[in-house]
């Protein structure tokens, strides 16, 4: 399977890259409840721990079939050491793209250097992409945010990467200094994609689908990426396809999200095995999120510690509001 770009039919949806929780087993399960073409983005790994065959990591970096296409992001500061990352994933897992975390606020990644930091740092960004591009033979794309403290930053940079050799930006519509305080700012990631003549993803607060029309008219963007919309709801991407064609959103019903939450966790253990029950609760507790009378079973599912435990609470559950 190919990925291009510049051809991909527009808008392109895509899902957002989110650490522990992109995983090989969400992103499944969002391909199995979603009929348009998606582009999935993995949760970033460190380019050291690749470097260095770190087993976890670079199991992470496994990639079952039906979630391609494929991209893989990576973090890191060092422009050879990325490189490097980037060519043992492809020699040993074929992504149908990288792309480079340059928007990450957390402390533990920007002290390093690394994420949002390499913002502040434009000629290491872009010997970053050269680096890499030099080895891969599939797209390399980069996530930023609009800059460091300074919404503007990201236009300038953005011109950096494009010459450096990136095929494609998305930009969060928030700076670093921002975290996730206020609002995406879909105009300013409008000027980055009005800077640039590669492709630009917007990205930053399409929590449902109908705000998907809106922000890709103000951002003008090629397409969006799809983070926290997502969670508890891998639905959202064929619900965006129903909004663009002008439709209602599909209503999911509680028997499907429950069949659909039971298969996600089927594919949770699969990848992690017993141990992966207690960290699939939070995926628990997002399905269930804001569906009426459903607190007193979250509550009693997200205390169960085995699968046997919580099935007997999903039946009531299912069964008290049929
Ligand atoms: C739990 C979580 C983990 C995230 N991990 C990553 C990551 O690994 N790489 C990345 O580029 N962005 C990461 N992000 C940022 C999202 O990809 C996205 O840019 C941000 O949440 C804004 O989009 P949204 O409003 O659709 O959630 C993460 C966000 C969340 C909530």
């Amino acid at each position: 399977m190919k990925l291009d770009w510049k051809t991909l039919s527009r808008p392109i949806i895509a899902l957002s890259p989110m650490a522990d929780m992109t995983d090989s087993a969400f992103c499944r399960v969002v391909k199995s409840v979603t009929d348009i073409p998606l582009v999935m983005f993995r949760e970033m790994v460190s380019s050291e721990a690749v470097v260095r065959r770190n087993d976890k990591t670079l199991g992470m970096t496994d990639i079952h079939v039906d979630e391609r296409p494929l991209v893989q992001q990576i973090f890191g500061s060092d422009p050879a050491v990325m490189a490097e990352a980037a060519r043992i994933i492809a020699e040993d897992h074929h992504p149908e793209g990288f792309d480079v975390n340059m928007g990450c606020p957390v402390y533990k990644i920007v002290h390093n250097f690394n994420g949002a930091a390499l913002m502040q740092d434009p000629k290491r960004a872009a010997g970053i992409v050269r680096a890499m591009k030099s080895v891969i033979d599939v797209p390399l794309s980069i996530k930023i945010r609009l800059g460091w403290s300074d919404p503007t930053d990201c236009i300038e940079f953005a011109k950096v990467l494009e010459a450096a050799g990136a095929d494609l930006l998305t930009v969060h519509g928030r700076t670093k200094a921002q975290g996730y305080s206020g609002v995406a700012d879909w105009e300013m990631v409008g000027r980055v994609k009005a800077a640039v003549s590669i492709p630009v993803l917007c990205n930053g607060d399409v929590h449902k689908a109908e705000l998907a029309p809106k922000a890709l008219t103000v951002s003008g963007c090629d397409g969006i990426l799809i983070a926290r919309g997502a969670l508890g709801n891998p639905w959202i991407f064929a619900q965006i396809d129903d909004v663009l064609s002008g439709k209602p959103a599909r209503i999911i019903s509680l028997p499907e999200r429950v069949r659909v939450m039971r298969r996600h966790l089927d594919l949770h253990t699969e990848q992690y095995g017993e141990r992966g029950f207690v960290s699939f609760r939070k995926h628990l507790s997002w399905y269930l999120k804001g569906i009426p009378n459903a607190k007193p079973f979250r509550d009693a599912m997200c205390v169960a510690k085995t699968r046997a435990e919580l099935e007997p609470h999903l039946d009531a559950f299912l069964a008290a509001n049929g």
